[in-house]
Formats: structure tokens, C-alpha cells, sequence
């Protein structure tokens, strides 16, 4: 059973200078969250987006705006990017010195919690946090960039979180998977437990954008069905 299924399309894939007809082609696919990667070059070795283009977004969109944050001390960025509108904020667990008190800081700015952790993390890492979280993003390639491979072991981590998930009674945490999904290996990652999909350079690398969101939908609702 495949419940409530989105797709977040990554703007880091889109065209920087024309924003808004990516948001555009989000509300035509029918994509339900946008994804922000926010990057600070120390990190990871990338420099992107901070609050005042989230800002410039939330001005021209109603849409869920999902900040993903590889950023070190994410508590220091956690109020700018709340004000400017995001609605979810999520975090690396391996840049936080006390990631207790980065869900608290995120809580109390009444957004969305997510926690995140690089493909060498292990699970056992976030046990202590999971409670408190209203999403866990698993990282299936190394952060940092666009269009890398999705890495196959993937699949088994997002497996045994459902797993932990289901025997805990803690399903109401949603998983999120991002880098390298594709139409291609899309049904393995929703049939594996992922909930939300982020997908850059698959959507935004296309001709016809609108309708590769579509076939994600799509997809899950062929798992679902
Ligand atoms: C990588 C970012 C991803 C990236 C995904 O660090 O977190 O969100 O945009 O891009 P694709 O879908 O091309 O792997
Ligand atoms: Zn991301």
C-alpha cells in the first residue's frame, strides 16, 4: 500500500535564471512539494540557494517548500529559512553538534522536522532523534550534486527503516529518498518504502518535464492499484 505518494522535483536541475517556469512546470506536472538544496560549500563541496530566493519563491508560489539543508551548525539557518516560508526543514545529522536541539529550533518555528544522513551514516545514528522527526531523508548519493547514480544499496536501508519504522508504530514518519531516482527505478523505491521522491536532473533534464512528474505519479498508482 502506497500512501500518499509525492513527488518533490529538486530545482538544483532547473534553470537558475527562469525560477518561475520551473515552478510552472511543477504546478503542471502536479507535483506536490518543491525541493530546495541549500549548499554551503563546507559541507559539502557545492554552493546553492539560501533564504532570500526561498523568499522570491514563497512570493510566487503556494506550494510545499522543502528546504534540504547540507549545511554545517543548520541551527544557525534555521529561523532565516522559516521566515522566508519554507514549510518543511530538514537536516543532516552528521552536521549537527546537538541534533536535539535542531528539531527543537525547527519545532518551534511551527515547520515540518526532517533529519537527514549520507549514504555511510548508519541507521543506528538518527535512533535517538527519530521520535521527534516528521520525516527521515535518506540520501542515496553522496550529497553535494545533481545527476549522480543512485546507489543500489539504497533499497535495503530504505527497507530496514520501514521495517523499524512499522515495528516502533512510528509509520506516521514519512521516508523521503533523494539522488538518482529515475522513472527508471522509480517502482523499487516507492515498493521499498520511500513516501517522497525528490527527482532533479530526471524532471528537469527533460524535454517534456510536466509529464515525467506525471509518470512518477503514475507509477505509484500502478503500485497501489
Ligand atoms: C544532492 C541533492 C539532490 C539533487 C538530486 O545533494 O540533495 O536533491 O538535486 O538530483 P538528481 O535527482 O539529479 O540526483
Ligand atoms: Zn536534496
Amino acid at each position: 500500500m502506497v500512501s500518499e505518494f509525492k513527488l518533490a522535483p529538486s530545482i538544483l536541475s532547473a534553470d537558475f535564471s527562469d525560477l518561475r517556469s520551473a515552478l510552472k512546470i511543477c504546478d503542471e506536472g502536479g507535483a506536490d512539494w518543491i525541493h530546495v538544496d541549500v549548499m554551503d560549500n563546507q559541507f559539502v563541496p557545492n554552493l546553492t540557494i539560501g533564504p532570500p530566493v526561498v523568499k522570491s519563491l514563497r512570493s510566487v508560489t503556494d506550494k510545499f517548500i522543502d528546504v534540504h539543508m547540507m549545511v554545517i551548525d543548520p541551527d544557525k539557518l534555521v529561523e532565516s529559512f522559516a521566515r522566508a516560508g519554507a514549510d518543511n526543514i530538514t537536516f543532516h545529522v552528521e552536521a549537527a553538534d546537538d541534533p536535539n536541539e535542531v528539531i527543537d529550533l525547527i519545532r518551534s518555528t511551527g515547520k515540518m522536522v526532517g533529519i537527514s544522513l549520507k549514504p555511510s551514516t548508519p541507521f543506528s545514528t538518527i535512533i535517538p532523534f527519530i521520535e521527534k522527526v516528521d520525516l527521515i531523508l535518506v540520501m542515496s548519493v553522496e550529497p553535494g550534486f545533481g545527476g549522480q547514480g543512485y546507489i543500489a544499496e539504497s533499497t535495503d536501508r530504505i527497507i530496514e527503516i520501514k521495517k523499524y519504522l512499522s515495528d516502533q508504530c512510528l509509520d506516521r514518519i514519512q521516508i523521503q529518498v533523494d539522488g538518482g531516482i529515475k522513472l527508471h527505478n522509480a517502482e523499487e523505491v516507492i515498493s521499498a518504502g520511500g513516501d517522497i521522491l525528490v527527482a532533479g536532473s530526471e524532471v528537469f533534464g527533460s524535454k517534456e518535464p510536466q509529464n515525467v512528474i506525471k509518470k512518477f505519479y503514475a507509477s505509484a498508482n500502478a503500485i497501489n492499484a
